[in-house]
């Protein structure tokens, strides 16, 4: 059966398109769904920020085409694991949970990785930098998700 997986961050335009291109680039269509969704609702329609379109493209991925959706309770229904980038994130998801098996569907990316912290930094504040830090965090949690799924 198909594995579906929702990368989620507050904005839905720099860190969780990233997760999902990263992701989508490690897996079989055929085998893992992946999308991406926002907490907030404010770029919704939009494109990911730029920063993060160049560091996808830095790394062979192309995620101009993502367009930026909220997250809703709806996602609990079609997603087996619903990964959030920070605490934040992971609270206002469960605050939308309707039961227990909602609930265990929800983790903190960095908690598939031993990196020494568990939180993907927001880098929409930040420079160019941030963007190459949040990749290469993304990169090796991806990488530890799909030998858990597929592997
Ligand atoms: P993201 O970053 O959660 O990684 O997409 C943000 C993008 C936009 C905003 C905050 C964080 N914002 O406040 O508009």
């Amino acid at each position: 059966m198909k594995t579906k997986v929702l990368m989620v961050c507050l904005g839905n335009i720099c860190r969780s398109p990233l997760a999902e291109g990263i992701l989508k680039s490690k897996v079989d269509p055929v085998d893992v769904f992946v999308d991406s969704a926002g907490t907030a609702g404010y770029h919704v329609g939009n494109p990911p920020d730029k920063r993060s379109v160049a560091v996808a493209q830095k790394h062979g991925l192309d995620i101009s085409n993502q367009k930026c959706r909220q997250f809703s309770k709806n996602d609990f229904k079609e997603f087996d694991l619903i990964y959030a980038m920070d605490k934040s994130n992971f609270a206002n998801i469960l605050s939308l949970a309707s039961n227990k098996d909602d609930e265990k569907k929800v983790r903190l990316l960095l908690a598939e990785v031993d990196l020494g912290f568990t939180e993907v930094p927001d880098p929409y504040y930040g420079g160019t930098d941030g963007f190459e830090n949040v990749y290469q965090m993304i990169n090796l949690a991806c990488e530890a998700i799909v030998k858990k799924i597929i592997e």
